[in-house]
């Protein structure tokens, strides 16, 4: 049976203090294990970045669960699937920016001849929430000349006000 978006964002689970005391850990996989759930989800992101109305040419997903639906998303716009990456992990030349996070700071790093200058990029992730990580992601695009139009999430955690610390628009398909 193919799903509604209204049933897609059913398929989010909360696990309450995890992985810490205190976090309330929302689980986007089981939406994985649908495929028609995954067909809805990839649908709908697709919609929101044709209606943009700018010609882009790279989906742009973030270490680790942007990977699940990037490139699944790129494939249907016909377009590039670029990952940013965990420092360390990409080999060649690399661009890289540091973000904070709950304790300390991490590094993302994106292939310099990932994206060109002058390409448009749309940056996915399953989750903001303080927005570091987007951000940093932005900075890697913007050293390679690109321009962010499009930040899209599964799940924004408005209360963290990540959005606040992002230059290009969000998108997110729940907002709690
Ligand atoms: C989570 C989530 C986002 C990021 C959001 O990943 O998947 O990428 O945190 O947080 P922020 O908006 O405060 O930066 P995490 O860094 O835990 O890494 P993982 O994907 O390897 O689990
Ligand atoms: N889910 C996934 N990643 C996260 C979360 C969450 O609830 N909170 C911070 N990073």
């Amino acid at each position: 049976m193919p799903y509604t978006i209204n049933q897609v964002k059913e398929l989010v689970r909360e696990f309450p203090d995890f992985p810490s005391e205190g976090i309330l850990f929302r689980d986007i996989f089981p939406i994985f294990r649908e495929p028609e759930a995954v067909e809805c989800l990839v649908g709908h992101f697709v919609e929101q970045v044709r209606g943009l109305g700018s010609p882009i040419d790279a989906v742009v997903g973030l270490d680790a669960r942007g990977f699940l639906f990037g490139p699944l998303i790129a494939l249907r716009l016909g377009v590039a699937f670029v990952p940013v990456r965990k420092g360390g992990k990409l080999p060649g030349g690399v661009v890289q920016a540091k973000y904070q996070k709950e304790y300390g700071v991490d590094v993302f790093e994106m292939q310099a001849d990932g994206i060109q200058a002058g390409q448009n990029v749309v940056i996915v992730d399953d989750l903001l929430a303080t927005g570091g990580s987007c951000r940093a992601a932005e900075e890697l695009v913007g050293m390679l000349g690109g321009t962010v139009v499009l930040n899209a999430f599964v799940i924004s955690l408005e209360g963290l006000e990540g959005r606040k610390q992002l230059k290009a628009p969000v998108y997110a398909l729940i907002e709690c």
